[in-house]
């Protein structure tokens, strides 16, 4: 290494790269905390304001509608502003959300409440992993941004879990109030976190944009060639809408990664991610059983991530949505049967919960994590901020849709009914995967983007 280098060791310079994109990460946590939190709450806020469940549909999804309108909002505020003062924006957004939230006197004041909480989830969900992507050094860059999609999981399952403690007081309050504490002390912790330098780059403060890449890096060469790279880049400027209009391959694009969510999201996962208590409810438990399993379901869903990050790039994206798709087809079209048929035993009992953890499973293993993999692989350089940003309010929007329509569905075609339509939804994704999906394993981006814009059927613009 050059001794005119740096004071730091590489040793130092490694672990503040590390640090830096692990408290980016955290946004992810956040992310994570506020869909799993109202699981537990949303029983006991029906309980105490005295509400119809489409009230509390609305409940429930208004956080969805904001993460919406937020995502939205994020990509040109980040553009404009900066990503770490999004970041502390959207924190201090979480701290003020969570707190009307618990303080919340009537269901209007707590879909309010709700929707700034999503204002906050929504800005982070964009800001954190393109923050991440600009800051981690290339060699961990897919291994950080796979860290962001785990933190989400282990943000949901922490919720459960305190969702749990709190259920022994019914104190929905503070199971909502609570996460004014990690957004505090995320808030806290992005104010240290120093200013992407591709940002910077593109406010013309190359001087420090340099100051920052040499923190993160160490070494003057690489910084001297990322710098250059950067350069390079905003040659040709991001010109998202603009390609949409006129290009009909980018439009391909943007269109798969909108289906690739709708997708993501029709399979369900959420009906569980945000009523788990009261699906084990209908099931006949009790509330520590109902709290206890969903706690359960939580830690299924970091472990199947986990396996999922190890996975991808070995076995390829399509043969795990195959597998995927199936897990959750059969996991519910037996839980919806044995909603039908009536649990009277212990072995329905066991078989049920089974079933549903073969969902989740299938889920964190396949269309979870791989639904945002392979919306930005497709994307092409110069639009990929757009595609992402069309993508991420895609998915926040059909959250939306389901949280708002999952008890109007139960009420009207019945739990066996409900479940057998998503049964059949996953199934016709085994369809969707066959028909469009690229095998996008182990293939440059430079090599799918120039298929794509060669007008090549989408699902051969892989391998
Ligand atoms: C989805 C979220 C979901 C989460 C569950 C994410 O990939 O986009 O909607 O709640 O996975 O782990």
């Amino acid at each position: 290494m050059n001794a005119t280098v740096a004071q730091a060791s590489p040793r130092q310079v490694h672990w503040y790269a590390a640090f830096v994109t692990t408290l980016a990460a955290v946004g992810g946590l956040m992310f994570g905390l506020d869909v799993g939190v109202i699981a537990g709450a949303e029983q006991f806020i029906q309980h105490e304001f005295g509400i119809t469940d489409g009230v509390l549909e609305h409940i429930v999804s208004s956080m969805m509608w904001g993460a919406a309108v937020g995502a939205a909002l994020a990509a040109w505020f980040a553009g404009r502003f900066g990503r770490k003062r999004s970041l502390a924006f959207s924190a201090a957004l979480f701290v003020v959300g969570a707190l009307l939230s618990a303080a919340a006197w009537s269901p209007a004041s707590l879909i309010i409440a709700r929707f700034v909480l999503g204002l906050a989830v929504g800005i982070a969900a964009f800001t954190a992993p393109v923050y991440i992507a600009e800051v981690a050094p290339r060699q961990t860059r897919g291994a950080m941004i796979s860290t962001y999609q785990l933190m989400i999981t282990i943000g949901i399952f922490v919720a459960f879990l305190s969702d749990t403690g709190f259920s022994y007081i019914q104190g929905w309050r503070w199971m909502l109030g609570i996460i004014a504490v990690p957004g505090a002390l995320f808030m806290v912790g992005v104010l240290v976190l120093p200013e992407s330098p591709r940002w910077l780059m593109l406010k013309h403060r190359t001087a420090d944009a340099s100051l920052v890449l040499h923190k993160l890096r160490g070494d003057p060469d690489l910084v001297r060639d990322e710098l250059a790279e950067i350069d390079q880049q905003m040659a040709s400027p991001q010109q998202g809408w603009h390609l949409f209009l006129h290009n009909r391959h980018f439009r391909r694009a943007v269109g798969f990664g909108i289906a690739m969510q709708i997708v993501q999201q029709l399979t369900g996962i959420n009906v569980v991610m945000y009523y788990a208590p009261r699906i084990f409810a209908g099931m006949g438990y009790d509330t520590t059983l109902q709290m206890t399993f969903t706690a359960v379901v939580g830690l299924i869903n970091v472990l199947a991530t986990l396996i999922a990050v190890v996975w991808v790039d070995r076995i390829g994206r399509k043969p795990i949505l195959y597998g995927g798709f199936t897990a959750m087809a059969v996991g519910l079209a037996v839980f919806g049967w044995l909603m039908y048929a009536g649990m009277t035993g212990t072995t329905e009992h066991v078989v049920a919960i089974a079933m549903l953890l073969l969902f989740v499973v299938g889920f964190a293993c396949s269309a979870g994590p791989l639904a945002w993999t392979l919306c930005s692989e497709v994307q092409p350089l110069k639009g990929r901020d757009f595609g992402m940003g069309v993508s991420t309010v895609t998915n926040w929007v059909f959250t939306g849709i389901v949280g708002a329509s999952f008890l109007t569905l139960l009420n009207t075609l019945g739990s066996a009914h409900t479940f057998w339509l998503y049964a059949a939804l996953n199934a016709l994704f085994l369809l969707f995967t066959f028909a469009l999906v690229p095998e996008t394993k182990g293939v440059m981006l430079e090599h799918i983007e120039r298929k794509l814009m060669r007008g090549v059927r989408l699902r051969d613009i892989g391998v």
